[in-house]
């Protein structure tokens, strides 16, 4: 035999191999394929979405209260009656209990004082000298005694919080602060890290700080009460719940999960945060049911986000090292649907792409004619799933709506073009990836 024709069936079995590989590592392709996809996508219905929607938004959902687990009930019951099972995953988290009145005394003061609690402050019931202590700094303590007493503080630079720790350190039982012009004073938040070691905090305006500042000035202690009551920090449930699509055919190991939070913040219906995400991953779950997928598709649905990412961390810290590993993509979807927010963003929590932000900037520029830049974002349930080296991205129409958790975050103002859109870029995206080669090795 000549060298030439040993070398064709080495060639041959050499391109054969090749062609092999790189089907499986860019996935299953061809009109065969497409057509699948078509029908896939055809499936979506938008009077699904909307009638979810409806469910969902009749009450506020929040977290650690009848209605969130009202909610529960309706999506348990709808991916049941999809043919999933539904697996309930109960936690317990800690909730802050905003007070239920608030005062402020100032002897001999003239005219109206209308103070504001912050959130997290603690309560208290102190009554105390009220001294001005200027910005509040540690510096200025080293000049002012507050030891005992009501410390008088003109915002400035300095978070919040610190100013209200650098009172506590100094010794004082309370603390006023003052705000400047430019800014309202309304539903400000001192975070809850530093919770215990607060002092009763409330807020004043400019001008009624400045005026206090005068009364004060007058030679002779003035004395003031500052009373917050009933602020708390308690123990409620919630819970997860957690419906997996298994492989049906040409299994490989990997696990692709997509996810929405589905409490919503006091008195606000929270259609776009987040009954849209949690309307459209619904829709994704019966979509899929049918089809069939080489990989493990799980559908999350987390409660008591908007109270710090509870449902997310829990069902983080519940799964194996071995899942952990398999797992090759989280898709979250907060804020999917209000027709007045910007753009449609990919956000991760180092800004940068993964698997998720590939595929579904793929599935845009297929859908859309664009590929989509990926954003640095951190506000909702990809963090922990980041955190735990799992490739995640949040969708997110950004910057969002004014109304945002407010009362006015109704059914009317979302857009079906916009639902219906991430609904394809995900679905497209996470078809797709079902039929990729293994991501993870
Ligand atoms: N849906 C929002 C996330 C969001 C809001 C992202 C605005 C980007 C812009 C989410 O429900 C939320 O409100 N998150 C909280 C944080 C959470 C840990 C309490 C937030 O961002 O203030
Ligand atoms: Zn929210």
């Amino acid at each position: 035999m000549t060298r030439k024709k040993m070398l064709f069936p080495f060639l041959l079995l050499i391109s054969i191999l090749m062609t092999a590989c790189s089907a499986s590592s860019s996935g299953v392709e061809g009109p065969e394929f497409d057509k699948a996809q078509t029908e896939f996508i055809q499936e979506l219905s938008v009077e699904n979405i909307f009638s979810s929607l409806s469910e969902l938004t009749k009450n506020p959902r929040v977290a650690g209260t009848s209605s969130e687990m009202q909610a529960a009930a309706f999506l348990t019951a709808q991916l049941k009656s999809e043919g999933y099972e539904v697996e309930v995953q109960p936690f317990d988290f800690e909730r802050y209990v905003i007070p239920e009145s608030h005062g402020l005394v100032v002897e001999g003061f003239p005219g109206p004082l209308s103070p504001a609690p912050f959130q997290y402050s603690v309560d208290g019931n102190v009554d105390g000298q009220l001294i001005d202590a200027g910005y509040g700094l540690k510096k200025d303590y080293k000049k002012i005694d507050v030891k005992g007493k009501i410390a008088l503080v003109a915002v400035d630079k300095t978070a919040f919080y610190e100013l209200v720790l650098f009172a506590s350190e100094a010794g004082a039982k309370a603390i006023l602060l003052y705000f400047p012009d430019e800014l309202e004073i309304d539903n400000w938040t001192l975070g809850r890290e530093h919770f215990k070691d607060f002092i009763p905090a409330l807020a004043l305006t400019y001008d009624e700080g400045t005026k206090l500042v005068e009364f004060v000035k007058n030679g002779t202690p003035v004395s003031a009460a500052v009373k917050i009551k009933g602020a708390r920090i308690d123990k409620a449930a919630s819970q997860n719940l957690i419906a997996t699509k298994h492989p049906t055919s040409e299994t490989d190991d990997d696990i692709i999960l997509i996810g929405a939070h589905y409490d919503s913040v006091d008195k606000a219906p929270g259609a776009s945060d987040n009954a849209s995400g949690t309307a459209v991953v619904l829709e994704l779950a019966r979509m899929f049911k049918t089809v069939p997928t080489n990989k493990e598709i799980r559908f999350l649905f987390f409660g008591a986000e908007e109270e710090g990412l509870h449902g997310s961390e829990k069902y983080v810290s519940t799964l194996t090292k071995d899942e952990i590993k398999r797992s090759a993509a989280m898709f979250n979807l907060d804020m999917v649907g209000s027709a007045d927010a910007g753009d449609l963003a990919i956000q991760t929590i180092d800004g940068s792409d993964n698997v998720v932000t590939k595929a579904a900037s793929k599935a845009n520029e297929a859908l859309n004619g664009d590929p989509i830049e990926t954003d640095f974002g951190d506000r909702s349930d990809h963090t922990p799933f980041h955190n735990a080296g799992i490739d995640a991205a949040l969708f997110i129409y950004d910057p969002v709506e004014e109304w945002y958790h407010t009362p006015e975050d109704t059914i009317e103002k979302l857009s079906k073009a916009r639902l219906v859109n991430v609904a394809k870029i995900v679905g497209t995206s996470i078809f797709e990836l079902t039929f990729s080669g293994t991501t993870k090795e």
